[in-house]
């Protein structure tokens, strides 16, 4: 499964980087504007930095809109994949600009029905927002099982990005799926990391080894 950060925080994204489990980014309007930086430049940066696909999201609604920025953030450098929200205007963009070789990332989206119409656009990333299901009492997971077994139906080439992952469990349980791709905040990635028998136990192989007080480098004999 690959690993995308969900973040404009450069300095998360460096770390993330710098322990090797960042295989993208997405990027929002919501997060960009958390860190009061222009919002082309953001997207363009983070695509320098990070040497897979760096989602970056059009503010248009209409077709014209949406065709004209979406031309301009895929023209930023060649890894940035144009996000788009869900909607009839929205996936005839999706595929106009794939017929002129520029890859789409659908976003906002909550149902397998919603899905499979991005596939057929030719979207190459669908993000459904499992965490904001849940947050109104359904099942985020369960959408995402239909829309893996939808697009295993017909063999779709759009990739399931699974979005709005709000925990560990959301990332183990996509994966149990078979998921494509997670984007995670960085507190999701630093907790995947985390579990308390991992930290005793490590305490107690050190603390056990020092009590021989031999070191690492002693000698036989
Ligand atoms: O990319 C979508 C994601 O950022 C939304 O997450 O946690 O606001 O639902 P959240």
């Amino acid at each position: 499964m690959k690993f995308f950060l969900d973040t404009a925080d450069i300095e998360e994204i460096e770390r993330g980087l710098e322990w090797g489990m960042v295989d993208g980014v997405t990027t929002n309007p919501s997060l960009i504007a958390k860190q009061g930086k222009p919002y082309l430049p953001t997207v363009q940066a983070i695509a320098e930095m990070v040497p897979g696909p760096v989602s970056g999201e059009v503010l248009a609604t209409e077709y014209d809109g949406i065709m004209e920025q979406g031309h301009r953030l895929a023209g930023l450098a060649e890894n940035v994949v144009v996000k788009v929200p869900l909607s009839p205007a929205g996936l005839r963009a999706v595929r106009d600009l794939a017929a002129d070789g520029i890859r789409s990332n659908v976003t906002l989206c909550f149902s397998a029905a919603q899905a499979l119409l991005a596939a057929k656009a030719g979207a190459a990333f669908i993000s459904p927002f499992v965490g904001r299901v849940d947050d109104v009492g359904g099942s985020g997971m369960e959408i995402i099982e239909q829309i893996v077994a939808i697009y295993a139906n017909y063999h779709f080439e759009t990739e399931v990005l699974v979005a709005s992952v709000r925990h560990p469990l959301h990332v183990v349980q996509a994966s149990l799926i078979g998921a494509h791709v997670a984007t995670i905040p960085f507190s999701t990635l630093e907790k995947l990391y985390h579990h308390p028998l991992t930290d005793v136990g490590l305490e107690r192989f050190l603390s056990d080894w020092q009590k021989t007080g031999k070191t690492f480098d002693e000698k036989a004999g």
